[in-house]
Protein backbone atom coordinates (compact mmCIF):
# COMPACT_ATOMS: atom_id res chain seq x y z
CA UNK A 1 0.00 0.00 0.00
CA UNK A 2 1.51 2.97 -1.21
CA UNK A 3 1.41 5.53 1.45
CA UNK A 4 0.64 9.36 1.08
CA UNK A 5 1.22 12.34 4.07
CA UNK A 6 -1.36 14.79 4.30
CA UNK A 7 -0.94 17.26 6.65
CA UNK A 8 -3.64 19.21 8.40
CA UNK A 9 -3.89 22.13 10.76
CA UNK A 10 -7.00 22.39 13.11
CA UNK A 11 -8.56 25.00 11.08
CA UNK A 12 -8.97 22.76 7.78
CA UNK A 13 -10.34 19.73 9.88
CA UNK A 14 -13.63 19.96 8.01
CA UNK A 15 -11.10 19.79 4.67
CA UNK A 16 -9.17 16.77 5.79
CA UNK A 17 -12.65 14.94 6.47
CA UNK A 18 -13.83 15.86 2.60
CA UNK A 19 -10.59 14.84 1.32
CA UNK A 20 -10.64 11.59 2.96
CA UNK A 21 -14.19 10.70 1.63
CA UNK A 22 -13.21 12.01 -1.40
CA UNK A 23 -9.90 10.14 -1.93
CA UNK A 24 -11.54 6.89 -0.31
CA UNK A 25 -8.22 7.64 2.51
CA UNK A 26 -7.88 5.39 5.31
CA UNK A 27 -6.78 6.65 8.44
CA UNK A 28 -3.46 4.97 9.50
CA UNK A 29 -2.82 6.81 12.48
CA UNK A 30 -2.53 10.16 13.96
CA UNK A 31 1.04 11.51 14.79
CA UNK A 32 0.72 14.18 17.18
CA UNK A 33 -2.24 17.18 17.44
CA UNK A 34 -4.14 18.28 14.35
CA UNK A 35 -1.55 16.01 11.87
CA UNK A 36 -2.69 12.90 9.87
CA UNK A 37 -0.80 10.42 8.30
CA UNK A 38 -3.00 8.80 5.66
CA UNK A 39 -3.18 6.27 3.36
CA UNK A 40 -4.67 5.84 -0.19
CA UNK A 41 -6.58 2.56 -0.50
CA UNK A 42 -5.39 1.35 -4.09
CA UNK A 43 -8.31 -1.06 -5.09
CA UNK A 44 -10.57 1.48 -4.61
CA UNK A 45 -8.06 4.89 -5.92
CA UNK A 46 -5.30 3.89 -8.15
CA UNK A 47 -2.36 1.84 -8.90
CA UNK A 48 -0.37 4.62 -8.05
CA UNK A 49 0.63 6.66 -4.92
CA UNK A 50 -0.63 10.24 -4.90
CA UNK A 51 2.52 11.12 -4.92
CA UNK A 52 1.99 11.84 -8.87
CA UNK A 53 3.04 11.20 -12.56
CA UNK A 54 0.68 13.76 -13.63
CA UNK A 55 1.79 17.01 -13.36
CA UNK A 56 -0.36 19.45 -12.21
CA UNK A 57 -1.14 22.97 -13.91
CA UNK A 58 2.16 25.43 -14.13
CA UNK A 59 0.90 27.65 -11.44
CA UNK A 60 0.05 25.37 -9.13
CA UNK A 61 2.42 25.83 -6.48
CA UNK A 62 4.18 29.14 -8.36
CA UNK A 63 1.10 30.75 -6.63
CA UNK A 64 1.10 29.21 -3.08
CA UNK A 65 -1.34 27.01 -3.53
CA UNK A 66 -1.85 24.93 -0.69
CA UNK A 67 -0.84 20.70 -0.44
CA UNK A 68 -4.81 20.00 -0.06
CA UNK A 69 -5.24 21.39 -3.18
CA UNK A 70 -2.15 20.32 -4.86
CA UNK A 71 -3.25 16.68 -4.53
CA UNK A 72 -6.62 16.79 -5.12
CA UNK A 73 -6.11 18.67 -8.91
CA UNK A 74 -3.20 16.14 -9.49
CA UNK A 75 -5.41 13.37 -8.85
CA UNK A 76 -8.38 14.94 -10.88
CA UNK A 77 -6.02 14.96 -13.82
CA UNK A 78 -5.48 11.01 -13.74
CA UNK A 79 -9.42 9.98 -12.95
CA UNK A 80 -11.65 12.63 -14.64
CA UNK A 81 -12.01 12.65 -18.62
CA UNK A 82 -10.32 15.93 -19.12
CA UNK A 83 -13.33 18.11 -20.69
CA UNK A 84 -12.85 20.77 -17.98
CA UNK A 85 -10.13 23.45 -17.85
CA UNK A 86 -10.63 24.63 -14.09
CA UNK A 87 -9.31 27.12 -12.25
CA UNK A 88 -6.76 25.81 -9.26
CA UNK A 89 -8.91 26.03 -6.71
CA UNK A 90 -10.96 23.58 -4.80
CA UNK A 91 -14.20 24.88 -3.41
CA UNK A 92 -15.58 22.96 -0.05
CA UNK A 93 -18.39 24.94 1.00
CA UNK A 94 -20.32 28.26 0.76
CA UNK A 95 -22.83 30.05 2.63
CA UNK A 96 -24.73 33.15 1.06
CA UNK A 97 -22.58 35.07 -1.30
CA UNK A 98 -19.07 33.79 -0.52
CA UNK A 99 -17.31 30.19 -1.11
CA UNK A 100 -14.25 28.92 0.63
CA UNK A 101 -11.92 26.72 -0.57
CA UNK A 102 -10.31 23.86 1.27
CA UNK A 103 -7.54 26.06 1.89
CA UNK A 104 -9.86 27.96 3.81
CA UNK A 105 -9.91 30.93 1.22
CA UNK A 106 -13.11 32.89 1.20
CA UNK A 107 -14.26 34.04 -2.44
CA UNK A 108 -16.81 36.49 -3.25
CA UNK A 109 -19.17 34.64 -5.52
CA UNK A 110 -19.97 36.67 -8.86
CA UNK A 111 -20.49 33.27 -10.94
CA UNK A 112 -23.25 31.55 -9.10
CA UNK A 113 -22.21 28.11 -10.43
CA UNK A 114 -22.46 29.33 -13.77
CA UNK A 115 -25.97 31.92 -13.21
CA UNK A 116 -27.42 28.82 -11.17
CA UNK A 117 -26.93 29.62 -7.27
CA UNK A 118 -30.04 31.95 -7.37
CA UNK A 119 -30.37 32.32 -4.08
CA UNK A 120 -26.39 31.75 -2.90
CA UNK A 121 -25.14 29.12 -1.11
CA UNK A 122 -27.32 27.37 1.64
CA UNK A 123 -30.43 29.11 1.92
CA UNK A 124 -32.88 28.22 4.44
CA UNK A 125 -35.48 27.94 3.08
CA UNK A 126 -34.32 25.84 0.26
CA UNK A 127 -32.15 23.75 2.70
CA UNK A 128 -35.56 22.73 4.30
CA UNK A 129 -37.36 22.16 1.03
CA UNK A 130 -34.60 19.36 0.37
CA UNK A 131 -34.02 17.77 3.42
CA UNK A 132 -37.42 17.75 4.09
CA UNK A 133 -38.39 16.26 0.87
CA UNK A 134 -35.25 13.72 0.87
CA UNK A 135 -36.69 12.47 4.21
CA UNK A 136 -40.08 11.87 2.69
CA UNK A 137 -39.67 10.88 -1.10
CA UNK A 138 -37.04 11.50 -3.37
CA UNK A 139 -37.29 9.50 -6.52
CA UNK A 140 -40.33 7.41 -8.08
CA UNK A 141 -39.59 7.74 -11.62
CA UNK A 142 -42.23 8.91 -14.14
CA UNK A 143 -43.88 6.18 -14.02
CA UNK A 144 -45.92 7.18 -10.95
CA UNK A 145 -47.65 10.87 -9.90
CA UNK A 146 -46.01 12.70 -7.13
CA UNK A 147 -47.09 15.70 -5.57
CA UNK A 148 -44.16 18.33 -6.06
CA UNK A 149 -43.95 17.86 -9.92
CA UNK A 150 -47.15 18.62 -10.27
CA UNK A 151 -47.28 21.43 -8.34
CA UNK A 152 -43.85 22.68 -9.56
CA UNK A 153 -45.41 23.15 -13.35
CA UNK A 154 -48.67 24.10 -12.00
CA UNK A 155 -46.88 27.17 -10.11
CA UNK A 156 -44.80 27.35 -13.51
CA UNK A 157 -47.77 27.31 -15.95
CA UNK A 158 -49.50 30.01 -13.31
CA UNK A 159 -46.74 32.27 -13.96
CA UNK A 160 -45.60 32.69 -17.52
CA UNK A 161 -47.56 32.44 -21.13
CA UNK A 162 -47.51 28.22 -20.84
CA UNK A 163 -50.40 25.60 -20.34
CA UNK A 164 -48.23 22.88 -19.81
CA UNK A 165 -44.59 21.98 -18.56
CA UNK A 166 -42.20 19.05 -19.54
CA UNK A 167 -39.54 18.65 -16.90
CA UNK A 168 -36.25 17.70 -18.38
CA UNK A 169 -32.61 17.60 -15.83
CA UNK A 170 -30.67 20.18 -17.58
CA UNK A 171 -30.53 22.93 -19.93
CA UNK A 172 -29.52 20.93 -23.06
CA UNK A 173 -32.13 18.49 -22.67
CA UNK A 174 -34.91 20.89 -22.08
CA UNK A 175 -33.27 22.49 -26.04
CA UNK A 176 -33.35 18.55 -26.43
CA UNK A 177 -37.24 18.22 -25.63
CA UNK A 178 -38.01 21.81 -27.68
CA UNK A 179 -36.26 20.81 -30.93
CA UNK A 180 -38.38 16.77 -30.58
CA UNK A 181 -41.60 19.00 -29.37
CA UNK A 182 -41.25 21.25 -32.69
CA UNK A 183 -40.83 18.55 -35.38
CA UNK A 184 -43.46 16.71 -34.27
CA UNK A 185 -45.95 19.82 -33.93
CA UNK A 186 -45.07 20.22 -37.61
CA UNK A 187 -46.28 16.87 -38.34
CA UNK A 188 -49.43 16.82 -35.93
CA UNK A 189 -50.14 20.34 -37.87
CA UNK A 190 -49.51 19.25 -40.97
CA UNK A 191 -50.68 15.89 -41.18
CA UNK A 192 -51.21 15.31 -45.00
CA UNK A 193 -47.69 16.93 -46.27
CA UNK A 194 -45.02 14.79 -47.51
CA UNK A 195 -42.33 16.23 -46.05
CA UNK A 196 -43.66 18.64 -42.80
CA UNK A 197 -40.78 21.51 -41.69
CA UNK A 198 -37.79 19.98 -39.92
CA UNK A 199 -35.12 22.68 -39.75
CA UNK A 200 -34.21 25.00 -37.65
CA UNK A 201 -33.23 28.62 -36.94
CA UNK A 202 -30.53 29.74 -34.89
CA UNK A 203 -28.09 33.02 -34.01
CA UNK A 204 -24.24 34.34 -34.09
CA UNK A 205 -23.11 34.07 -30.76
CA UNK A 206 -25.73 31.40 -29.32
CA UNK A 207 -25.43 28.63 -26.69
CA UNK A 208 -28.07 25.94 -26.62
CA UNK A 209 -25.87 22.68 -25.03
CA UNK A 210 -23.75 20.43 -25.57
CA UNK A 211 -25.74 17.20 -26.71
CA UNK A 212 -26.28 16.35 -30.93
CA UNK A 213 -29.39 18.60 -31.47
CA UNK A 214 -28.74 21.39 -29.07
CA UNK A 215 -24.76 21.36 -29.94
CA UNK A 216 -26.47 21.51 -33.55
CA UNK A 217 -27.88 24.56 -32.77
CA UNK A 218 -24.60 25.84 -31.13
CA UNK A 219 -23.16 28.46 -32.99
CA UNK A 220 -19.45 27.83 -32.04
CA UNK A 221 -18.09 25.43 -34.47
CA UNK A 222 -15.35 24.10 -32.69
CA UNK A 223 -18.50 23.05 -30.26
CA UNK A 224 -19.90 20.82 -33.31
CA UNK A 225 -17.03 19.81 -35.49
CA UNK A 226 -15.36 17.25 -33.77
CA UNK A 227 -19.12 15.34 -33.81
CA UNK A 228 -20.00 15.83 -37.12
CA UNK A 229 -22.48 14.85 -38.16
CA UNK A 230 -24.81 16.49 -35.46
CA UNK A 231 -28.17 17.29 -36.05
CA UNK A 232 -28.89 18.42 -39.71
CA UNK A 233 -31.01 21.21 -41.16
CA UNK A 234 -29.75 24.19 -38.63
CA UNK A 235 -29.20 27.54 -40.37
CA UNK A 236 -27.32 30.17 -38.33
CA UNK A 237 -28.10 33.63 -38.88
CA UNK A 238 -26.90 37.25 -37.15
CA UNK A 239 -28.40 38.13 -33.90
CA UNK A 240 -30.81 40.53 -35.09
CA UNK A 241 -30.94 40.07 -38.72
CA UNK A 242 -34.81 39.86 -38.97
CA UNK A 243 -35.28 40.39 -42.23
CA UNK A 244 -32.84 37.08 -42.88
CA UNK A 245 -34.96 35.42 -40.69
CA UNK A 246 -37.93 36.65 -41.93
CA UNK A 247 -36.82 35.59 -45.56
CA UNK A 248 -36.05 32.16 -44.66
CA UNK A 249 -39.23 31.26 -42.31
CA UNK A 250 -41.11 32.25 -45.54
CA UNK A 251 -39.79 29.36 -47.40
CA UNK A 252 -41.98 26.88 -45.21
CA UNK A 253 -38.75 24.67 -44.26
CA UNK A 254 -38.45 25.59 -40.45
CA UNK A 255 -40.06 23.50 -37.85
CA UNK A 256 -38.69 26.62 -35.12
CA UNK A 257 -36.40 29.39 -33.84
CA UNK A 258 -34.65 28.74 -31.34
CA UNK A 259 -33.34 32.36 -29.63
CA UNK A 260 -32.37 33.53 -26.33
CA UNK A 261 -33.90 36.80 -25.11
CA UNK A 262 -30.21 37.65 -23.82
CA UNK A 263 -27.05 35.77 -24.85
CA UNK A 264 -25.14 34.49 -21.87
CA UNK A 265 -22.20 32.23 -22.92
CA UNK A 266 -22.03 33.94 -26.20
CA UNK A 267 -21.36 37.47 -24.59
CA UNK A 268 -24.37 38.77 -22.57
CA UNK A 269 -25.88 40.48 -25.83
CA UNK A 270 -29.81 41.42 -25.48
CA UNK A 271 -31.97 41.29 -28.15
CA UNK A 272 -33.86 44.47 -29.51
CA UNK A 273 -38.00 44.52 -28.76
CA UNK A 274 -37.69 44.85 -32.39
CA UNK A 275 -36.17 41.53 -33.31
CA UNK A 276 -37.59 39.81 -31.08
CA UNK A 277 -41.35 41.07 -32.61
CA UNK A 278 -40.69 40.45 -35.90
CA UNK A 279 -39.26 36.72 -35.46
CA UNK A 280 -42.81 36.29 -33.87
CA UNK A 281 -45.13 37.79 -36.63
CA UNK A 282 -42.74 35.86 -39.02
CA UNK A 283 -43.48 32.47 -37.09
CA UNK A 284 -46.72 33.12 -36.88
CA UNK A 285 -47.40 33.73 -40.80
CA UNK A 286 -45.64 30.89 -41.66
CA UNK A 287 -46.72 28.10 -39.13
CA UNK A 288 -43.04 27.83 -37.58
CA UNK A 289 -42.52 28.07 -33.68
CA UNK A 290 -40.85 30.49 -31.68
CA UNK A 291 -38.73 28.64 -28.87
CA UNK A 292 -37.25 31.27 -26.26
CA UNK A 293 -34.14 29.64 -24.21
CA UNK A 294 -33.78 31.40 -20.75
CA UNK A 295 -31.93 28.61 -19.66
CA UNK A 296 -29.20 31.50 -18.46
CA UNK A 297 -31.42 34.63 -18.69
CA UNK A 298 -34.46 33.65 -17.47
CA UNK A 299 -36.20 33.19 -13.62
CA UNK A 300 -35.27 36.56 -12.33
CA UNK A 301 -31.76 37.24 -13.41
CA UNK A 302 -32.54 40.67 -15.45
CA UNK A 303 -34.97 41.49 -12.86
CA UNK A 304 -38.40 39.91 -14.92
CA UNK A 305 -39.51 36.48 -13.79
CA UNK A 306 -39.42 35.96 -17.30
CA UNK A 307 -36.61 37.49 -19.68
CA UNK A 308 -38.90 38.15 -22.45
CA UNK A 309 -41.46 39.83 -20.49
CA UNK A 310 -38.86 42.97 -21.04
CA UNK A 311 -40.11 42.88 -24.39
CA UNK A 312 -43.31 41.62 -24.04
CA UNK A 313 -42.71 38.65 -26.75
CA UNK A 314 -44.30 35.64 -25.87
CA UNK A 315 -42.53 32.66 -27.43
CA UNK A 316 -44.65 29.03 -27.96
CA UNK A 317 -41.98 27.02 -26.26
CA UNK A 318 -39.43 28.26 -23.45
CA UNK A 319 -36.79 26.33 -21.64
CA UNK A 320 -35.20 26.58 -18.56
CA UNK A 321 -32.65 25.40 -16.34
CA UNK A 322 -29.84 26.30 -14.42
CA UNK A 323 -31.57 28.25 -11.41
CA UNK A 324 -34.72 26.48 -11.16
CA UNK A 325 -34.02 24.00 -8.67
CA UNK A 326 -31.60 26.42 -6.70
CA UNK A 327 -28.33 23.87 -7.73
CA UNK A 328 -30.03 20.79 -8.02
CA UNK A 329 -30.06 19.18 -11.53
CA UNK A 330 -33.40 20.23 -13.71
CA UNK A 331 -34.16 21.54 -17.21
CA UNK A 332 -38.10 22.61 -17.69
CA UNK A 333 -39.85 22.84 -21.40
CA UNK A 334 -42.80 25.12 -20.79
CA UNK A 335 -45.26 24.85 -24.03
CA UNK A 336 -48.72 25.92 -25.19
CA UNK A 337 -51.39 24.03 -25.69
CA UNK A 338 -51.17 23.89 -29.21
CA UNK A 339 -47.53 22.16 -29.15
CA UNK A 340 -48.33 19.90 -26.50
CA UNK A 341 -51.61 18.67 -27.93
CA UNK A 342 -49.25 17.06 -30.46
CA UNK A 343 -47.21 15.12 -27.99
CA UNK A 344 -48.64 11.86 -27.10
CA UNK A 345 -47.37 8.98 -24.41
CA UNK A 346 -44.01 7.96 -25.27
CA UNK A 347 -42.67 10.71 -27.55
CA UNK A 348 -40.41 11.84 -24.74
CA UNK A 349 -39.28 10.85 -21.44
CA UNK A 350 -36.39 10.64 -18.92
CA UNK A 351 -36.37 8.44 -15.25
CA UNK A 352 -35.17 11.02 -13.52
CA UNK A 353 -36.78 14.34 -14.55
CA UNK A 354 -39.43 16.23 -12.39
CA UNK A 355 -38.51 14.01 -9.28
CA UNK A 356 -39.93 14.71 -5.90
CA UNK A 357 -36.70 16.07 -4.74
CA UNK A 358 -35.65 18.46 -7.07
CA UNK A 359 -39.20 19.63 -7.32
CA UNK A 360 -39.76 20.20 -3.60
CA UNK A 361 -36.64 22.11 -3.93
CA UNK A 362 -37.31 24.16 -6.73
CA UNK A 363 -40.44 25.13 -5.68
CA UNK A 364 -38.66 26.87 -2.58
CA UNK A 365 -36.71 28.92 -5.36
CA UNK A 366 -39.82 29.74 -7.40
CA UNK A 367 -41.73 30.69 -4.35
CA UNK A 368 -38.96 33.32 -3.32
CA UNK A 369 -38.06 34.76 -6.84
CA UNK A 370 -41.00 35.39 -8.11
CA UNK A 371 -41.94 37.53 -5.69
CA UNK A 372 -42.38 41.48 -7.02
CA UNK A 373 -39.87 42.22 -3.80
CA UNK A 374 -37.14 40.50 -5.15
CA UNK A 375 -36.90 41.02 -8.75
CA UNK A 376 -37.59 45.15 -8.18
CA UNK A 377 -34.23 44.30 -6.05
CA UNK A 378 -32.79 42.49 -8.69
CA UNK A 379 -33.63 45.70 -11.26
CA UNK A 380 -32.26 48.07 -8.32
CA UNK A 381 -29.01 46.33 -7.99
CA UNK A 382 -28.57 45.32 -11.41
CA UNK A 383 -28.75 49.16 -12.61
CA UNK A 384 -26.49 50.12 -9.59
CA UNK A 385 -24.15 47.77 -10.14
CA UNK A 386 -23.76 48.58 -13.45
CA UNK A 387 -23.44 52.23 -13.12
CA UNK A 388 -20.64 51.42 -10.65
CA UNK A 389 -18.88 49.57 -12.95
CA UNK A 390 -19.16 52.27 -14.99
CA UNK A 391 -18.08 54.54 -12.81
CA UNK A 392 -14.80 52.45 -11.31
CA UNK A 393 -14.28 50.87 -14.89
CA UNK A 394 -15.57 52.21 -17.99
CA UNK A 395 -12.59 54.62 -18.28
CA UNK A 396 -9.92 51.88 -18.76
CA UNK A 397 -8.98 52.37 -22.16
CA UNK A 398 -9.39 47.97 -22.72
CA UNK A 399 -13.17 48.23 -21.79
CA UNK A 400 -15.17 49.01 -24.55
CA UNK A 401 -18.47 48.46 -23.33
CA UNK A 402 -20.49 47.06 -19.97
CA UNK A 403 -23.66 46.41 -20.48
CA UNK A 404 -26.62 43.68 -19.52
CA UNK A 405 -29.67 43.94 -18.10
CA UNK A 406 -30.46 43.55 -14.17
CA UNK A 407 -27.66 40.89 -12.72
CA UNK A 408 -26.30 39.60 -15.71
CA UNK A 409 -23.85 41.62 -16.59
CA UNK A 410 -20.74 41.87 -19.60
CA UNK A 411 -17.58 43.80 -19.72
CA UNK A 412 -16.65 43.90 -23.03
CA UNK A 413 -12.85 44.28 -23.36
CA UNK A 414 -10.61 44.55 -26.22
CA UNK A 415 -7.88 42.30 -24.62
CA UNK A 416 -8.69 38.92 -23.44
CA UNK A 417 -10.50 38.61 -20.03
CA UNK A 418 -9.05 36.02 -18.80
CA UNK A 419 -5.62 37.46 -17.31
CA UNK A 420 -8.17 39.40 -15.30
CA UNK A 421 -10.58 36.78 -14.58
CA UNK A 422 -7.34 34.84 -12.60
CA UNK A 423 -6.20 38.03 -11.24
CA UNK A 424 -9.85 38.61 -9.61
CA UNK A 425 -10.02 34.96 -8.68
CA UNK A 426 -6.52 35.49 -6.59
CA UNK A 427 -8.16 38.40 -5.03
CA UNK A 428 -10.61 36.46 -3.79
CA UNK A 429 -13.45 36.94 -6.79
CA UNK A 430 -14.93 34.96 -8.67
CA UNK A 431 -16.06 36.28 -12.10
CA UNK A 432 -16.56 34.05 -15.59
CA UNK A 433 -15.45 34.92 -18.77
CA UNK A 434 -18.08 35.03 -22.39
CA UNK A 435 -17.85 35.21 -26.18
CA UNK A 436 -14.98 35.04 -27.94
CA UNK A 437 -13.07 35.33 -24.44
CA UNK A 438 -12.73 39.13 -23.97
CA UNK A 439 -15.64 39.46 -22.07
CA UNK A 440 -16.16 39.27 -18.20
CA UNK A 441 -19.51 38.04 -17.26
CA UNK A 442 -20.76 38.67 -13.84
CA UNK A 443 -23.88 36.10 -13.10
CA UNK A 444 -23.99 36.87 -9.28
CA UNK A 445 -26.68 34.89 -7.18
CA UNK A 446 -29.60 37.14 -6.82
CA UNK A 447 -29.61 37.81 -2.90
CA UNK A 448 -26.10 39.46 -3.68
CA UNK A 449 -26.55 42.44 -1.09
CA UNK A 450 -25.12 46.01 -2.25
CA UNK A 451 -22.07 46.01 -0.14
CA UNK A 452 -21.26 43.14 -1.89
CA UNK A 453 -21.53 44.26 -5.26
CA UNK A 454 -19.13 47.03 -4.19
CA UNK A 455 -16.55 44.81 -2.99
CA UNK A 456 -16.60 42.88 -6.08
CA UNK A 457 -16.58 46.44 -8.04
CA UNK A 458 -13.45 47.60 -6.25
CA UNK A 459 -11.55 43.90 -6.27
CA UNK A 460 -12.29 44.14 -10.43
CA UNK A 461 -11.08 47.39 -10.38
CA UNK A 462 -8.05 46.92 -8.35
CA UNK A 463 -6.81 44.37 -10.85
CA UNK A 464 -7.36 46.37 -14.02
CA UNK A 465 -3.52 46.72 -14.26
CA UNK A 466 -3.06 42.76 -15.01
CA UNK A 467 -5.02 43.56 -18.60
CA UNK A 468 -1.72 46.12 -19.27
CA UNK A 469 0.82 44.12 -17.70
CA UNK A 470 -0.87 41.05 -20.23
CA UNK A 471 -0.20 42.96 -23.16
CA UNK A 472 2.42 45.28 -23.21
CA UNK A 473 4.21 43.27 -25.46
C1 LIG B 1 -28.77 29.67 -22.95
C2 LIG B 1 -28.29 28.29 -22.60
N1 LIG B 1 -28.93 27.24 -23.10
C3 LIG B 1 -28.56 25.98 -22.80
C4 LIG B 1 -27.50 25.74 -21.97
C5 LIG B 1 -27.09 24.34 -21.65
O1 LIG B 1 -27.40 24.06 -20.32
P1 LIG B 1 -26.74 22.81 -19.57
O2 LIG B 1 -25.30 23.12 -19.38
O3 LIG B 1 -27.52 22.71 -18.30
O4 LIG B 1 -26.96 21.62 -20.45
C6 LIG B 1 -26.80 26.82 -21.42
C7 LIG B 1 -25.64 26.58 -20.56
O5 LIG B 1 -24.85 27.43 -20.28
C8 LIG B 1 -27.21 28.13 -21.75
O6 LIG B 1 -26.57 29.20 -21.25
Amino acid sequence: MAAVHVCFNNSITQSSCNLRRLFNLERENISGRGQSVVQVNRKRVLNASLSVEVEAPDNVGKLGFGKITKEVIEMEGKVLVGTYARAPIVLERGKGCKLFDVEGKEYLDMSAGIAVNALGHGDADWLKAVVEQANTLTHVSNLYYSLPQVELAKRLVGSSFADRVFFANSGTEANEAAIKFARKFQRHAHPDVKEPATEFIAFSNCFHGRTLGAVALTSKEQYRSPFEPVMPGVTFLEYGNAQAAKELIQQGKIAAVFVEPIQGEGGIYSASKEFLQHLRSACDEAGALLVFDEVQCGLGRTGFLWAHEAYGVFPDIMTLAKPLAGGLPIGAVLVTERVASAISYGDHGSTFAGSPLICNAALAVLDKISKPDFLTAVSENGLYFKELLKQKLGRNPHVREIRGLGLIIGIELDVPASPLVDACRNSGLLVLTAGKGNIVRLVPPLIITREELELGAEILHQNLPVLDENNSN
